[in-house]
Formats: C-alpha cells, structure tokens, sequence
C-alpha cells in the first residue's frame, strides 16, 4: 500500500506567505506628509531655506506611494484567480506540481496502490462535497453565488452516475464517512456567514478536480478500472473554457472585495487542502 504522505503533509499547518509577497511596511502603505522626519534632511534646509525643507517631503511622499503602487500581491496583475492559485500551488509538494514547494514525502501518484473500496470510499465522500457546494449556489445566501450556477464544472450528476455503474457492477456503496461529512458540515457553515472564505473552497474544489484530480483519476483507472474513464472525470463542452469563464466570475465577484477580505480568502487555501487531503487519502483505505 502506497503511503498518502504527499497529501497528509498538507495537513501541517504552514505559514502561507513569506512576508516579502505581501504587504508594504506601515509607513508606506500610509505615506503621510507628517510622518516622514523632515529633520532627516539638514543640509537641504541649510542650502535652500524653509521651502527647500518641503520639497524634500514631497519628493519623499512620493517615492513612497509609487513604491506603494509598485507592490503587488503575488498573480495580483491577473487578477484574484491567480492570486488563489498562486497560494495553492505553493502548497502541493514538490512531486505534486513544478510550483509545489513541500518536501515530497512517501509515495507520489503515480506509485499509488489504490483499492476499489477506497475509491468508493472516495466519489462517494467527494459527491457529498459537490452535492453540498452545489446545493448551496443554488440557494445562493449570498447573492454572488448565483454567479456560480450552471457553470458546466458540477460534478455531482456525474458521480451519481458513476456509483450507479459501481452498484450494476455488484459494488457495494459505502454510506460517506467522517472526511466528506465533516467537509460538508464545514461548508454548509462557512456559507452562511463567510462569503469570502467559501469561495475559497469552491474555487479550490472545483480547479484541483480539474488537474491534479484529474490526474489522479487517469491513474486509478489504469490500475483498476482497465482505464475506464469515470463520469467524475468529463465535461459537457470545452473544459478549458468552462474554467475559462468561472475564473472570470471569480475576478468579478473579487472585485468588490478590500484587500484584507481578499486576504482572508487567500487565508483559507489551508483548509481547504486539508480537507480534500482528507478526502483524497480514502483512495488508499
Ligand atoms: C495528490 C494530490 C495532488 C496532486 C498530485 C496535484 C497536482 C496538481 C497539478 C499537476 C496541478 C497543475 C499545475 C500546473 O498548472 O502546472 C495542480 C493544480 C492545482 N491544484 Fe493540485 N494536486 C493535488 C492536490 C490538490 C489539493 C488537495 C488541492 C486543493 C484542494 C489542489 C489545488 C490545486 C489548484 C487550485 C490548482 C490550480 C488549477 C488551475 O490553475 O487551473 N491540489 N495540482
């Protein structure tokens, strides 16, 4: 049996950001005409006089907010999409993904061992977890999830067809278990009261399926499913346009968001590895 440890080591929690990536120091984010020491600048003052003494701060001032202006928040000039990918693939390992920057530990995919159970274990938990996102951006509490209906990405009509074929194929469907009914729980919650952080989590859910997901699948299904491609693993049109156009939503909606929102969004990426890890390690049971 191959060891989940590149997923489990997700679960550690990290510093997300090294500081440089992130905000100015206090005394430019607020460059102040007050608080820049005029008395740093005596032989200005003794050449030119009083005036000399303001110039000087202006000058000063200015330097700082073009500084200001040129820090940006790592994928910043893309737009949010980018920001949040920018965090979560910092936090895949290094055989995950080229950006992954852990330390690879145990064994990678590709060395997976995987049981038919475990994987049902798995679409069975991981359709708990769509059925609840979906679920939720039709109800849509807040009124930005409406953007997210029907985007073509849903999962949870797919894998309802998947467990259907297991069960035809005389499998017995496990009922979900604690990593997808505590993800669900987590996300019926944050919904209700933190926009900015569940939509972390969607945007997480829905582009990691779409690649490492997608990945993982491929390789399960070599080694038992005689590469039968699961429902779970395709989209109703062009999958690089339907990301396409949900990562332009997710832009939009962002827009309106303050940096520290933002922020608390980007924040989140942690959770949401550690419970899909969660979900993905039952691959393996
Ligand atoms: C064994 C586990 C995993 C593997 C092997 C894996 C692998 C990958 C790979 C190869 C990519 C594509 C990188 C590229 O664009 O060059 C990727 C992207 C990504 N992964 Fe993972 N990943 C894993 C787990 C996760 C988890 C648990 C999450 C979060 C819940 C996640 C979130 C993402 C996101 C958001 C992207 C960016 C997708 C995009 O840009 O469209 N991954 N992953």
């Amino acid at each position: 049996m191959a060891s989940t440890t590149p997923i489990s080591q997700i679960s550690q929690p990290q510093p997300l950001f090294k500081k440089p990536h992130f905000p100015p120091s206090k005394s430019l984010k607020n460059p102040s005409f007050s608080s820049v020491p005029t008395s740093n600048y005596p032989s200005s003052s003794r050449l030119f006089g009083k005036f000399a003494d303001r110039k000087m701060v202006v000058v000063v001032a200015a330097t700082a907010a073009a500084e200001k202006s040129k820090k940006r928040y790592p994928g910043e000039s893309k737009g949010f999409v980018e920001e949040m990918r920018f965090v979560a693939m910092k936090l895949h390992t290094k055989d995950q993904a080229k950006e992954g920057e852990k330390e690879p530990q145990g064994q990678p995919v590709a060395k997976w061992a995987p049981s038919v159970d475990g994987y049902l274990r798995f679409l069975v938990d991981s359709k708990l977890v769509y059925d609840t996102l979906e679920r939720i951006v039709e109800r849509a509490d807040f009124p930005e999830y409406a953007e997210f209906r029907n985007t073509g990405l849903e999962r949870s009509e797919g894998l309802a067809k998947d467990l259907e074929w297991f069960k035809q194929q005389g499998h017995i469907i496990p009922e979900p278990s604690s990593p997808g009914a505590s993800y669900a729980a987590y996300l019926e919650e944050l919904s209700k009261k933190d926009p900015q952080a569940f939509i972390c989590h969607f945007y997480n859910t829905y582009f990691a399926h779409s690649a490492g997901g997608r990945m993982i699948g491929k390789k399960v299904a070599e080694k038992i499913l005689d590469n039968k491609v699961l429902e779970f693993y395709k989209w109703d049109g062009e999958l690089s346009q339907l990301l396409q156009n949900v990562r332009e939503k997710l832009n939009r909606v962002a827009e309106s968001w303050s940096r520290e929102e933002k922020n608390h969004c980007l924040e989140e990426t942690e959770k949401s590895f550690k419970f899909s890890g969660d979900i993905l390690r039952l691959i393996l049971t």
